[in-house]
């Protein structure tokens, strides 16, 4: 310990025990000040209700001006949506499938792919993410063996491209 640190020591002692007191003592005033109140019950009240509040926040819809992490969780980077949808019109999904937005497509083998985004399952057996659904789309008989969807030989940018169109379909779509 060098002679100054010795110096400085005692002085912080005393600081420290003059920040206790003081803290107390405004503390026990606050709590005595107020009869009939409870600081601490209401403090962690307030504590509580900033906390929920702000968890709603993570849930809100866009138009309250907050992120919308759902759409967020949808987005593919990088891929073409609108070439997504000349795609779809190619590879004739239409034939199996009501794909709004896209001429043609008006087939009821599959189910329709309306309001697609907002389905919780791809085909009822993955999950309705961005990865999965490309990977549905390029290989459905992996995951769903006796699918009557056939594969479609997609690269993964053209099953990406089409999941991007997928997810521009939402409910009134
Ligand atoms: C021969 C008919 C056929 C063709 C062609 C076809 N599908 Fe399908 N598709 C199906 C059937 C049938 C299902 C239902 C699969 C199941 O539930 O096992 C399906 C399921 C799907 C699903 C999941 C739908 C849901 O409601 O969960 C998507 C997405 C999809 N197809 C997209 C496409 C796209 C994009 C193409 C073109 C690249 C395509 N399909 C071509 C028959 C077809």
């Amino acid at each position: 310990m060098s002679g100054e640190d010795r110096q400085k020591s005692p002085l912080a002692a005393i600081v420290s025990i003059l920040v206790g007191i003081g803290l107390s003592v405004g503390v026990g005033f606050w709590a005595l000040g107020t009869p009939g109140h409870d600081p601490v019950g209401n403090a962690i009240l307030t504590a509580r209700t900033a906390m929920s509040d702000s968890f709603d926040t993570l849930r809100s819809a866009p138009e309250d001006g907050h992120p919308d992490w759902e759409a967020a969780s949808m987005v593919l980077h990088d891929a073409d949506a609108e070439r997504g949808a000349s795609l779809i019109a190619q590879h004739g999904c239409g034939s199996c499938h009501i794909v709004p937005g896209v001429s043609r497509a008006h087939g009821t083998v599959g189910p329709s792919l309306a309001g697609f985004r907002d389905r919780a399952y791809v085909a009822g057996v993955l999950p309705n993410r961005p990865g999965d659904l490309v990977d549905w789309l390029m290989r459905p008989s992996v995951h769903s063996p006796d699918t009557a969807m056939p594969d479609l030989g997609l690269t993964e940018s053209e099953g990406r491209d089409m999941a991007a169109y997928l997810y521009t379909l939402r409910q009134d779509r």
